[in-house]
């Protein structure tokens, strides 16, 4: 592996921005090889050199995951013409680095969306032949009734003809609804419940599979998933 920047390294982990490694160095916090770093700049090689932040070992992670409250109006693709996208809401390595959000948020959902650069995690959150759950909650105008509820389960049919897998919806409330679905087609859920004659207002996703947006998460923050998140889709 060709030498690297030391805060390209530790941001590259998604653990630390730039500007945090930085100060990290200058305050002693940083060794390489076990010798004091307070140089952030510095380039050695990952592979052979071990970097360390308060006695911590730090790799160079082989892939990047994490996870963003995506915030309405943003794009969930790598980039466009005049749009914002949610790669510009990251540092810039992770676009070099060819990091892409897993699925597709409408401009007008928010909430939980997954980045990575790793093609068959991507894979296995995604294909429907993987079944894994993803949760919206919805603001609808008017409330589904049950005959909504047994389509739903049964595999709806939208107005275009394209048949759902069985999906679960359930009634929150007075114009609030929850759907569980494991595909992802475009505007799925948004046309499912149009075809029930009860159209989304406001649409978010809460989870995909075993992970839940973290509430500490704002509209447009992120974080890196830890180890065990990530194992829960390998
Ligand atoms: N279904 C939709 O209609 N929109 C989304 O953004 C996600 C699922």
């Amino acid at each position: 592996m060709a030498v690297q920047r030391i805060d390209k390294i530790l941001s590259a982990t998604g653990r630390f921005s730039r500007r945090e490694a930085s100060q990290m160095a200058k305050q002693g916090a940083v060794t390489v090889d076990g010798v004091c770093c307070r140089d952030s700049s510095k380039k050695i090689d990952p592979e052979t050199q071990v970097l360390a932040v308060r006695g911590e070992r730090v790799g160079w992670a082989e892939h990047v995951y994490l996870m963003m409250n995506k915030p309405l109006g943003v794009l969930s693709a790598t980039k466009d013409r005049d749009q914002k996208t949610v790669l510009d809401l990251l540092p810039a390595e992770y676009r070099a680095r060819g990091v892409f959000p897993v699925g597709r948020l409408d401009k007008d959902t928010s909430g939980l969306l997954l980045l990575t650069d790793d093609g068959d995690f991507a894979h296995r959150l995604t294909s429907p032949k993987h079944r894994v759950d993803k949760v919206y909650l919805a603001q609808t105008d008017g409330t589904p009734g049950p005959k909504a509820v047994e389509a739903f389960a049964a595999g709806l049919t939208l107005r275009d003809g394209t048949v759902c897998l069985p999906a679960k919806l359930e009634i929150l409330g007075e114009n609030q609804v929850r759907v569980t679905v494991q595909e992802g087609q475009y505007h799925q859920v948004r046309r499912m419940l149009a075809a029930c004659g009860t159209p989304v207002k406001t649409l978010m996703r809460q989870r995909e599979g075993e992970l839940s947006l973290d509430p500490c998460l704002k509209p447009g923050d992120w974080r890196a998933l830890t180890e065990s998140e990530i194992l829960r889709f390998c």
